[in-house]
């Protein structure tokens, strides 16, 4: 699928944008379903009023997040929230839906385990890969929340490394309304940060290195709708606050080579009853 050229830039920059690997009608029949989904939830469900932040770090202390690895659970915008109180209507509140989508819903399903995706992930390099994680993130307009400077091996540690994130961009992505910004060649910097379980119910992080990484060399990647991009797993990148009135819907999926050891005390575990499963059965 890819061109040596295309090859070249991976091994150079640590990520690709493929224009158009999507067609815009699929994206949005996910996201039209995503508005069914959202229609069955009742988010007063005990516990169920977990902020996803990255800044806060206040779901890394939540059941509710720490045992989605095999659910289909949401999370709320911070700043959809007044005094404790949630001020807007789950639509316009959810920060993402993660993080067994594509094994337990079968549109979320269908659309991950396509020929196309399973051919760019052979031509990266995978032998064995086994779909991880999955998110749907709403990024809302004016509350979207920032998503801090981080490499995906960070939270899904295989030995060797191995994880590949497949960001689809759902809507158009821009500065404005918070596209994904990444720091070009920065795969080749050591990981500096590991966030693991603490043996205790909660999360810890180990540090390596606790210098930041060098974000102004960070470029920012404006896509169109349809675009996806794949991503080192040891590449910092982080998206900005939504400021716009735009949302900017995107959809990620977690890929690990079922070859490299997928750690007992990385955060996200699924229950025996989940085995991880490929692109194929
Ligand atoms: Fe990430």
């Amino acid at each position: 699928m890819l061109s040596s050229e295309q090859h070249q830039r991976w091994e150079r920059d640590g990520f690709l944008v493929l224009e158009d690997f999507v067609p815009t009608s699929r994206c949005r029949e996910l996201s039209e379903h995503v508005n069914e989904l959202l229609a069955t939830i009742d988010p007063t469900t005990e516990g169920a009023l977990s902020i996803f932040s990255t800044t806060e770090q206040s779901h890394a202390r939540d059941d509710w997040f720490l045992e989605s690895g095999d659910k289909i659970r949401w999370f709320f915008e911070q700043g959809a929230f007044e005094q404790g109180q949630l001020v807007r209507e789950l639509p316009a509140a959810v920060n993402k839906l993660g993080h067994a989508m594509h094994d337990l819903d079968p549109v979320f399903s269908a659309f991950s385990r396509t020929p196309e995706l399973a051919e760019l992930a052979t031509d990266l390099g995978f032998v064995d890969p086994k779909l991880l994680q999955s998110m749907y993130i709403f990024k809302q307009p004016t509350i979207g929340g920032e998503v801090i400077c981080h490499t995906d091996h960070t939270f899904l540690w295989t030995e060797p490394q191995s994880v590949v994130g497949f960001w689809f961009a759902l809507e158009d992505a821009t500065v404005d309304n918070g596209c994904l910004w990444a720091i070009p060649g920065g795969h080749r910097t050591p990981v500096k940060r590991r966030f693991r379980l603490d043996g205790q119910g909660g999360t810890t992080d180990d540090f390596f290195d606790e210098t930041p990484y060098p974000e102004a060399d960070g470029v920012p990647l404006e896509v169109p709708a349809g675009t996806l991009i794949a991503l080192h797993g040891t590449l910092p990148h982080w998206s900005a606050p939504n400021t716009s009135t735009q949302s900017r819907h995107a959809y990620t999926l977690h890929v690990i080579d079922g070859r490299a050891q997928y750690l007992d005390d990385n955060w996200l575990q699924r229950g025996d009853d989940h085995p991880l499963r490929g692109f194929v059965g």
